[in-house]
């Protein structure tokens, strides 16, 4: 339903005059998302201080059929934190507060809002670190990262946020607030609601806290960049890493040399301190113990193992602090680099890592025949199998398809991630974007369970409609 003049004084009545936000520029920001490819204009951004207020909004948004779009930084890369028209978004940036941080346990309660680089700036203060890390740390929020279940650049090491994620405060679509904040380890007591709120990306609740089991901050950590003779071999690298270095292996991030000449070419700063290859890795090792020598020497090992088997052709090690964020720079620049490259248009599959290689040559096989012209742009976790692909045209080809748009070139890459029994998304999620193509990655039956919760927990549909579920 459009919403009204009755509607925008009803909500201000309940936000107060801070939380209804009606400036244009500040619409067409929350309206606009990150890629710059999905969008409308909001009636209003609603900003909400508290959960009382989260409650009520939402109980009249439903009692009302006024849709709304929880949003948190505004960075999901999946189209579904913006509104596709005029609905309602609701910002949670105004509930950021730390509400609880027990240093001696390691647990931290805080609110959505908070974005995720002072939350680490927090816990590390305690000598604790979040178990959740990427590369939009400065906008993402913690509730934006929960809700789209967000992997990120340590999901190797600390595994999916379900098992870090304690407990959650969820507001449902009618205004009821689940108090879920549990800070127990260990609470196995019925069904796991907060595992229903995990990736479910707005549409099922709008989480304003959540209680994490933080990790023993790193006090030695050692960082290399490895050129590989070619993408096939980064699986057996990841392999050997985790053989020898167990619980030190703390990262492991891939490019292809397109991505890395895309960073070098559009992002100031930046240098590629080995020879050029292929792709390449890079690996870090840490350790919370007070000063471990081995990591150092044991990641050395790894680098040199890698060349010795030929699988490597050259590597860095950094020597600083300095030059370790200068190494994780080109990594966590990849997508910004694609942007200024021209890319619009991007793909975050998952499959399994030794099939990289063939996958991408597959891949390029198929754009060669069907959409002579484009090429992807590869980097992404390669300890988690997820290979993140910007699409990129070369000088002079031709757009995807005026009339259809972008989905000649979804089909053509959703046709070769199916071959290789691969899934549509690996950490952004459904959103907007891959909507329609949820069925390549779950079956009818689950398609239909997911249909029977959403009606069963936002009856009237005001939960960010028309994202996630075909
Ligand atoms: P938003 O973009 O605001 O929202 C994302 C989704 O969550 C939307 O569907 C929205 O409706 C919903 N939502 C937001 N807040 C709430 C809430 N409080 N309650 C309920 N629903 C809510 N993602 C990864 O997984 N791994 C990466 O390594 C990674 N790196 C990135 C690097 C860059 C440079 C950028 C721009 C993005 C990256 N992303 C990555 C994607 C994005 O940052 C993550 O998905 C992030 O978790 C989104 O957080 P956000 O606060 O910006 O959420
Ligand atoms: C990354 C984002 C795009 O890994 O997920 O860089
Ligand atoms: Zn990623």
């Amino acid at each position: 339903m459009a919403v009204t003049a009755s509607d925008l004084a009803a909500l201000r009545a309940i936000l107060g005059p801070q939380g209804l936000i009606e400036d244009p520029e500040r619409r067409r920001a929350a309206g606009t998302d990150w890629l710059g490819e999905y969008g409308g204009l909001p009636a209003a951004v609603l900003a909400p201080a508290t959960v009382e207020e989260v409650s009520r909004a939402l109980a009249y948004a439903s009692a009302h059929a006024l849709a709304v779009v929880p949003q948190g930084g505004n960075t999901g890369l999946a189209g579904g934190s913006v509104p596709e028209g005029d609905e309602l978004v609701l910002s949670l940036g105004r509930m950021r507060a730390v509400r609880r941080l027990d240093a001696q346990a390691g647990v931290v309660v805080a609110e959505a809002g908070i974005v995720l680089s002072e939350l680490e700036r927090v816990a590390g203060e305690a000598g604790w670190r979040v178990p959740v890390d990427l590369a939009a740390r400065d906008s993402a929020q913690l509730g934006g990262v929960l809700a789209t279940n967000a992997g990120g650049v340590r999901y190797l090491r600390d595994g999916p946020l379900h098992g870090s994620v304690l407990g959650l405060e969820v507001v449902l679509a009618d205004g009821t607030v689940l108090d879920g904040l549990s800070v127990l380890p260990k609470n196995n007591t019925g069904y796991h609601l907060k595992n229903l709120f995990l990736g479910s990306e707005g549409t099922l609740g709008v989480i304003t806290a959540a209680s994490l089991a933080l990790r023993p901050a790193d006090r030695v950590r050692a960082t290399a960049l490895l050129s590989l003779a070619d993408l096939e071999g980064a699986a057996t690298v990841v392999t050997r890493a985790r053989r020898d270095l167990g619980a030190l292996l703390a990262a492991a991030e891939l490019m292809e040399d397109g991505a890395m000449r895309a960073v070098l070419r559009h992002v100031p700063d930046t240098r590629l301190p080995v020879a050029q290859a292929p792709a390449y890795l890079l690996l870090e090792a840490a350790s919370a113990a007070p000063s471990d020598p081995a990591v150092r020497e044991r990641l050395l090992a790894v680098a040199e193992g890698a060349m010795g088997a030929g699988l490597a052709v050259d590597a860095v090690l950094a020597g600083s602090e300095g030059e370790a964020r200068a190494l994780w720079r080109l990594r966590e620049m990849a997508l910004e680099g694609a942007q200024r490259a021209g890319s619009r248009h991007m793909y975050d599959v998952s499959l399994p890592a030794a099939d990289f290689g063939p996958f991408v040559r597959h891949l390029r096989g198929e754009l060669g025949e069907r959409l002579p012209g484009w090429d992807v742009l590869v980097y992404g976790h390669a300890g988690d199998g997820n290979l993140h692909l910007n699409a990129v045209r070369a000088e002079g080809a031709a757009p995807a398809g005026e009339e259809d748009g972008w989905r000649r070139l979804d089909e053509a890459v959703y046709g070769v991630v199916a071959a290789h029994a691969g899934s549509i998304s690996a950490e952004h999620g459904i959103g907007r974007a891959k909507r329609d193509y949820l069925g390549l990655s779950r079956t009818p039956a689950e398609i239909a369970l997911m249909w029977r919760i959403k009606r069963a927990l936002d009856p009237t549909g005001c939960l960010n409609p028309g994202k996630v579920l075909p």
